[in-house]
């Protein structure tokens, strides 16, 4: 029996062998021509005014935070069904992650949590699209107006979704994406930073390259410290050749989806909820179990009929490291990691025998 993974590239090496042969061949393999053809698609994709690219979606996050001068005892409110990087760009500098509970339907921030716990001493709001879905973002961004606290999109799965026909990447002042392999658009691994904020930008385009802006005599002017969160020239070329293929892949991505729901929502599962004024990239399908059904008994099934599944993502207050050190579970987020399953969705997956090995084991 043929494995079904659960996750399929939608880039081939043929695609990019040729341009491959002149990275090698002319030896310019970091801040070449790749780097600045991906900048310019991801530009063009989002309308977003500046882009950076990162080695990853937490260095864009850690760069983020950096960015709005965050430090030591500040507190940051997080999306609390995520991936732990969401929180732990936070810890890492000192910060306070307070973990804001999710909507049970959408699984993103909930506003009316996120109002009972903020107020204008936060110094960011990390909103989190989870599993690529942005639904309720605007809710949330009103919420850091009225405050002025600035609002991050971890936008890390999202990369292909929009909002009211407007792509993810201008809605919060800074949007990071990840093109790690489990995501739609993947460089093997790496990030990028978005914002319209011309302010933001500056500072990041000093920072990211170690601090150097201009020249001074032979050398490169250091005036400032910095870093080096680059992404190379094979990465960027993985990256900017899928950027014109990926409406058409969400466009499919969400039939497949369809496909799924109708076999399996008669029996009780249900379909990450996503508002009208959405457009989902169906960056992972996820579904909730039947009550009474073991999401783990149903994943073990899957994986002995040869099909990979995962749980949906974490309930960040629960994990043994955040919950010794604040104590804070947030419920619907704990319940969403219990009983949410992620299942194969990509354009050649038998969706018939998936959808039939759920059903026997349902029986
Ligand atoms: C919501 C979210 N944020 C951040 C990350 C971290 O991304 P990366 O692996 O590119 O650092 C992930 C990874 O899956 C994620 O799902």
């Amino acid at each position: 029996m043929q494995k079904i993974k659960l996750i399929k590239p939608y880039i081939s090496y043929d695609e990019v062998s040729n341009e491959l042969i002149d990275i090698f061949e002319s030896g310019q393999f970091t801040k070449g021509k790749n780097v600045d053809l991906f900048i310019k698609e991801l530009k063009e994709y989002t309308n977003a005014q500046h882009a950076f690219l990162t080695t990853s979606a937490t260095t864009a996050l850690t760069m983020c935070l950096k960015t709005l001068g965050i430090k030591a005892g500040d507190k940051v409110a997080v999306s609390d069904f995520s991936f732990p990087a969401t929180a732990n760009v936070v810890e890492d500098l000192g910060a306070i992650p307070v973990f804001i509970d999710v909507e049970l339907e959408t699984y993103n921030m909930s506003a009316n949590e996120l109002r009972k716990k903020i107020d204008s001493s936060f110094k960011a709001v990390i909103f989190v699209d989870a599993l690529g879905n942005p639904s309720g973002i605007n809710e949330i961004k009103q919420i850091c107006q009225e405050l002025n606290v600035p609002l991050i999109e971890d936008a890390a799965c999202a990369i292909g979704s929009s909002v009211n026909g407007e792509k993810v990447g201008t809605i919060a002042d800074l949007t990071c994406f990840s093109f790690h392999p489990r995501k739609l658009l993947t460089a093997g691994e790496g990030g990028a930073i978005l914002t319209d904020n011309a302010k933001y930008a500056a500072w990041l385009q000093v920072k990211l390259n170690h601090g150097a802006s201009g020249f001074k005599g032979k050398g490169l002017d250091f005036i400032d410290f910095g870093y080096n969160y680059r992404m190379s020239e094979i990465q960027a070329l993985m990256g900017w050749k899928q950027v014109k293929k990926l409406d058409e892949i969400v466009s499919r991505r969400n039939l497949i989806a369809d496909e799924y729901a109708q076999h399996i929502e008669p029996k009780g599962f249900n379909r990450q909820v996503v508002l009208s004024e959405v457009h989902h990239n169906i960056q992972s399908l996820i579904f909730t179990v039947p009550n009474g059904v073991s999401r783990d008994g149903l994943i073990d099934y899957l994986a002995d009929q040869q099909i990979e599944s995962t749980i949906g993502t974490y309930c960040l207050s629960a994990s043994t490291y955040y919950q010794s050190r604040y104590n804070d579970i947030q419920n619907n987020s704990l319940w969403l990691e219990n009983n949410t399953i992620t299942l194969p969705c990509y354009d050649d997956v038998d969706v018939t025998r998936v959808t039939n090995s759920i059903i026997q084991f349902l029986n």
